[in-house]
């Protein structure tokens, strides 16, 4: 007899022929003896309850979890934390133990006592935080970088996987390739070696809170060689700050066969204190997102721009000009602004020394990019501001194109350091063009090479797609941005979850509809990690999961939350995962049958599912209608439609009319809902409360008059004390928009004549 073992999610396990018995295996050894007809139960019950389950966690303690790497053909999500590195299981990350699923990388005591000596603390500063993880080949190995107490150092270590073969009752079971067991995160083994690491300088940062990035990259550098690309800091004092590609070695021979590259020592043409936010490894380049102090900027004050910078992964620097440093980097800027009166831009500005430059630019720094691991066209990236008093962020999509399109336009120049910036004349532009991508940089002419030493800077900016961001919000930090991609019934959706500074995550969903034209929404907002901020954020489409760590914990939640997260029909139809089940009144994965309408084609889809709140009451009572329907993006909703609106119709087939405020019968409340005072007999029938053309809430109201006592007086007060809080509330909105009426009449008119 043939069976097929899965594993809990469903993904073969082993294959065997047994005749005695079927084993349920579950990670590892695990493993407990069923009989081949109660197989399939064993496998579901555990499915079953993964579904109900929408968030996992992790967590050894407070150890700041700021590093993600994640190997998704091995279901693995690496974690680097203080002084630690877990492997953890995609699957299930709440199944990692924090002793045998680590590694320790402690600094040692030598550094650690001379970095307390340096005045950093000893609880914090003086550990050993890894900054950089990365697959070494097929991911066997990883490349691992630390601050080691402000002495970054770097590491090569083995995840193997052993293959074994388990025994099952005589009969050998032949485990599947890619469900092979594992053996501990371990260091090196003597007879291996790897050259070129143990000094981690410039390639991970000396302080724990530096904006750093670093790739692995094992194609298309000199010989073939891999190496490290990173965007550092290079000094203690973090004076120096670099992009950075390690030496080049021979791995059979251990021999160094191309020197570092780095871009000029203290040139702030180059960079001006930079903080990068990540590095992606595409066709010829390896490109660098960051934000620095803006050197084209001499309006007002000081500004910081965001930027996208690109070497040529071919480079070898110059012969007697840049030997050391790279002849192919350009960097531009990144245009993330609002369209309005005036471009919204997000940069940040430090200083203010003029105030009119508030009114010109908003302010704001790349905070984070993310690039889908099968899409090389797309990067997503999140900015906000930095000032007080304007705070708010924004989700911007740049396609790769538009990069290239800018790094092969005009270059920017200043004829001297009091001139305005200006585009570099095609004329003067030496051949081959300067950053293009050649066989060999050592060739190049000096005119080139004198051309990139101090032109690295394009022209113009790269434009994000669609002329306008994704989403922006005020009063919020995006912190990390993840993004996924699914189609449903021929439309591609991507999916953003954007991670804010106080551990909320926000999904937003957009799509091209048939005809053309590019919509977006804020699906859902929920609380991944609150207080603390959200550090790293990862996303697996195979494991429908989303990861995201703050210092204190990791946690998984799952991309289909449709039941137990939409109560209601109108958030459901929403959220591109998911369906509304009309038959069972529920949110469910989507299948074909489902309601979903993402782009309101059919407007008031939901009224059926939405319940009608069946209410009996007495004669001359006064009662409460609430409507608690929260959706995420109320207030845009709100300023679309208007406002909440209640509707009254007497009887089944009756056209409603709208309910007005009246001061002796009908308040509206803050929180959507209606106060009937005194009800009479005539005022049964149905209530509904509306959002432009959607049911929010309905109630049906019967007045009892046979049993027309007066109301128990607890009842009564009950009433009455909800009612009196609300009416509360409204006194003082009416209060302060009365005062703030008063301030604006004593102001007058700038159309007014005044004699003075
Ligand atoms: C699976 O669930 C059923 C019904 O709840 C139960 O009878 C059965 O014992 C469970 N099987 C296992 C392997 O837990
Ligand atoms: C895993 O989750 C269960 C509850 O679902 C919890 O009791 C247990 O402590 C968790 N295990 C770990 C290692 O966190
Ligand atoms: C397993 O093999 C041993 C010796 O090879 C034999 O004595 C034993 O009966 C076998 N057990 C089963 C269950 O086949
Ligand atoms: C992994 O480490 C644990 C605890 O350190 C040890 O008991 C176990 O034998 C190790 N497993 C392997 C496969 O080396
Ligand atoms: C790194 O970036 C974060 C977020 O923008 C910022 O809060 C932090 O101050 C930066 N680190 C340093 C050392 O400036
Ligand atoms: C590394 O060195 C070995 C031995 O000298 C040589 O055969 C091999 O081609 C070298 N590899 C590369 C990529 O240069
Ligand atoms: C660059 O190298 C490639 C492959 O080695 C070769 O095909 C190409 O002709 C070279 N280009 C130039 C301009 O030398
Ligand atoms: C940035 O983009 C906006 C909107 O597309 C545009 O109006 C503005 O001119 C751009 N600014 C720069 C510097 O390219
Ligand atoms: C509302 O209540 C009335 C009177 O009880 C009843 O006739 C009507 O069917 C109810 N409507 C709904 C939709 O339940």
């Amino acid at each position: 007899m043939l069976y097929i073992i899965r594993s809990v999610d469903n993904k073969y396990l082993a294959t065997a022929m047994l005749e005695t018995a079927v084993y349920c295996i579950m990670y590892g050894f695990f493993y407990h003896k069923v009989s081949p007809s109660s197989s399939l139960n064993c496998i579901l019950n555990v499915s079953f309850s993964l579904i109900l389950e929408h968030v996992r966690e992790f967590s050894c303690g407070k150890l700041h979890y700021r590093t993600f790497h994640l190997d998704s053909s091995k279901d693995q999500l690496y974690v680097g934390a203080m002084d630690k590195i877990f492997r953890l299981n995609l699957n299930n990350i709440n199944r990692t133990r924090c002793e045998v699923d680590s590694l320790s990388l402690e600094p040692n005591r030598e550094s650690s006592l001379s970095c307390v000596s340096k005045g950093k603390s000893e609880l914090y500063d003086c550990r050993n935080h890894i900054r950089v993880i990365q697959p070494i080949g097929d991911g066997n190995k990883l490349y691992i970088c630390g601050t080691n107490a402000h002495s970054p150092r770097d590491w090569v270590i083995n995840v193997n996987i052993l293959a074994f073969v388990i025994r099952i009752n005589n009969v050998s079971l032949v485990v599947h390739k890619t469900w092979i067991t594992q053996a501990n995160l371990s260091h090196l083994f003597p007879y291996e070696s790897f050259p070129g690491v143990g000094n981690g300088i410039a390639k991970c940062p000396f302080d724990p809170e530096d904006n750093a990035t670093a790739i692995w990259v094992e194609k298309g550098n000199p010989s073939g060689l891999p190496g490290l690309y990173s965007g550092s800091v290079a000094e203690f004092t973090k004076a120096d700050t670099v992009i950075f590609r390690t030496d080049l070695f021979n791995v059979t021979t251990g021999q160094r066969v191309h020197p570092f590259k780095r871009t000029i020592k203290y040139d702030s043409k180059w960079l001006d204190k930079p903080h990068f936010v990540g590095s992606y490894d595409i066709g010829d380049f390896v490109y660098f997102f960051f934000r620095e102090s803006a050197v084209e900027y001499i309006n007002c004050g000081k500004n910081v721009y965001s930027r996208v910078a690109r070497v040529c992964k071919r480079d070898t620097g110059g012969k007697n000009i840049l030997s050391k440093n790279w002849a192919s980097f350009l960097k531009a800027r990144l245009n993330c602004s609002i369209p309005g009166e005036f471009p919204f831009y997000f940069n940040e500005i430090r200083e203010f020394e003029q105030l009119f430059c508030i009114l010109l630019i908003i302010l704001t720094t790349a905070e984070h990019v993310y690039k889908h691991p099968d899409d090389d066209s797309k990067f997503y990236a999140v900015f906000s501001t930095s000032m007080n008093g304007l705070l708010g962020s924004a989700i911007c999509t740049f396609s790769l194109d538009s990069v290239q399109e800018v790094f092969s336009g005009k270059f920017k120049e200043q004829a001297t350091s009091s001139s305005a910036w200006l585009p570099v004349l095609t004329s003067k532009v030496p051949e081959p063009r300067p950053g293009v991508c050649v066989n060999d940089t050592q060739s190049l002419p000096d005119s080139v090479l004198n051309f990139i030493r101090g032109h690295p800077l394009m022209d113009s900016a790269v434009a994000h797609d669609n002329g306008k961001p994704v989403f922006y919000k005020r009063d919020v930090v995006f912190t990390r941005i993840v993004v996924d991609r699914l189609e449903v019934k021929g439309i591609k959706y991507f999916v953003y979850y954007a991670g804010t500074s106080t551990g909320y995550v926000y999904k937003l969903v957009e799509w091209v509809d048939r005809s053309g034209e590019v919509h977006s929404h804020l699906v859902d907002v929920f609380e991944a990690t609150v207080p603390h901020p959200i550090r790293a954020m990862e996303i697996s489409s195979k494991h429908k999961s989303l990861y995201v760590a703050s210092d204190n914990v990791v946690r998984q939640f799952d991309l289909l939350m449709c039941k137990g997260r939409y109560e209601n029909c109108i958030r459901c139809i929403k959220d591109p995962y998911c369906g509304w089940d009309r038959d069972h009144g529920e949110c469910k994965p989507f299948v074909i049958g489902l309601i979903q309408d993402l782009n309101n084609a059919t407007p008031g889809i939901c009224d059926d599912c939405v319940k009608f709140r069946e209410m009996k009451v007495n004669y001359g009572q006064s009662i409460h209608l609430s409507c608690p329907v929260r959706l995420p993006d109320m207030e845009l909703l709100l300023s679309k439609y208007g406002s909440l609106k209640w509707y009254y119709f007497r009887s089944e087939r009756s056209t409603g009319y709208e309910v007005f405020p009246r001061r002796d019968k009908f308040v509206h409340t803050n929180d959507n809902g209606l106060v009937i005072l005194n009800i009479l007999e005539r005022e049964s029938g149905r209530y509904e409360c509306k959002l432009g053309t959607n049911t929010l809430c309905r109630y049906n109201i019967t007045v009892d008059l046979k049993t027309c006592t007066a109301p128990a007086d607890n009842e009564y007060r009950k009433v009455y004390s909800e009612w009196c809080h609300e009416f509360e509330k409204y006194k003082q909105a009416m209060k302060a928009w009365q005062m703030k009426q008063a301030k604006c009449q004593t102001v007058a008119h700038p159309n007014e004549v005044t004699n003075s």
